[in-house]
């Protein structure tokens, strides 16, 4: 539990330019003063991340939504009705205000207003909006609990535990062109739910879009040791001192340790528990390697297997 008496020592550390990883629904994040490059800067050594890679801003308000970006646009403040706070990031032409540290240098920023109490309290009581990326590092594990942040991340100032988090996957990131949106990473809301909202567009993302997003960087969420997808890799070597990641059927071979995702196949709980399974195997000194068993493509599935294909692709 995270008291009020926590959360503003938290917020004092975030005025004072200091780093604080704290829940939101998705995964953990690493925070700091959005506004202040300093700050920022801080967090890109901590996670040892490189400088092209943007972050994405967090806001209790939607004063601060105004603050950071320059254009109003009616389809924003649809989808913030529906979706915010909520697992959805908007990436959005970004004001003066903003400093280039934070979005790479790019004339875009991604916003997104978090669904978890720690997080809006520590951001309103902060008086800034927090710039946070997932509290690893970089093209490791996300982490979904305040133990996996402590596990990699050493220069925090402060980690606020509040417990594990909800959602288990990072936020939709979508980008708005003029004819509609395009997904620049897949969530756990889906292309499906946004067109409800507002339109899709008939174009692909823009290749700054693509430069920017994660999609471009190929190996990324890995674990400490070999991933394998079930049936897309020929060559699997021995099982026996392997773990089997289900996500609902029974291990289809001899291995030392099946974890489910879920017993019932559920994508919801696949994707609560999927990094959170990938970090305990990665610390049983026994498993040698994991094999996952993949989902089908489509909804949330999208987002499963983007995650597991990103964390098996040296192995591919
Ligand atoms: O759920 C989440 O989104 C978590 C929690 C902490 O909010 N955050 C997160 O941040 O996953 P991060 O930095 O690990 O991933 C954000 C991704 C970046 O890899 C970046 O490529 C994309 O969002 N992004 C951020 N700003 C962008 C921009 N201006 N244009 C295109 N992509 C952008
Ligand atoms: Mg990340």
């Amino acid at each position: 539990m995270v008291s009020p008496q926590e959360i503003e020592q938290a917020a004092g550390i975030i005025r004072r330019g200091g780093l604080v990883a704290f829940p939101t629904e998705t995964v953990y994040g690493l925070g700091a003063n959005a506004l202040d490059p300093i700050a920022v800067a801080k967090i890109f050594a901590c996670k040892e991340r490189p400088s092209f890679d943007p972050l994405i801003v967090h806001i209790a308000s939607m004063d601060q939504l105004r603050q950071l970006t320059r254009l109003p646009d009616e389809r924003v403040a649809q989808l913030a009705r529906v979706f915010w706070p909520g697992p959805l990031t908007i990436v959005l032409p970004k004001s003066e205000q903003v400093p280039d540290i934070v979005t790479s240098g790019l004339d875009t920023v991604g916003i997104r207003m978090p669904d978890h109490p720690v997080a809006l309290a520590l951001i309103s009581a902060s008086g800034c909006p927090i710039a946070a990326p997932s509290a690893n590092k970089f093209g490791k594990l996300s982490p979904t609990k305040a133990e996996h942040v402590r596990k990699q991340l050493h220069l925090v100032d402060h980690v606020l535990d509040g417990g594990p988090t909800r959602v288990g996957i990072e936020s939709t990131v979508i980008a708005l062109h003029d004819d509609g949106f395009v997904v620049l990473r897949q969530g756990i809301i889906t292309a499906e739910e946004l067109e409800k909202v507002v339109s899709r567009s008939t174009s692909d993302s823009t290749r700054e879009e693509q430069i920017a997003s994660p999609g471009h960087i190929q190996s990324h969420y890995s674990p400490n040791k070999p991933l394998y997808i079930w049936r897309e890799y020929a060559d699997i070597p021995d099982t026996r001192n392997a773990a089997f990641l289900s996500a609902g059927s029974p291990a289809p071979a001899a291995f030392k340790r099946v974890e489910y995702l879920s017993e019932s196949g559920n994508l919801y709980e696949i994707a609560a528990n999927l990094f959170q399974k990938m970090h305990a195997l990665e610390e049983d000194g026994h498993i040698e390697f994991i094999v996952a068993e993949p989902v089908q493509e489509a909804g949330i599935g999208l987002a499963i297997m983007d995650r597991l294909r990103k964390a098996a692709f040296q192995y591919r």
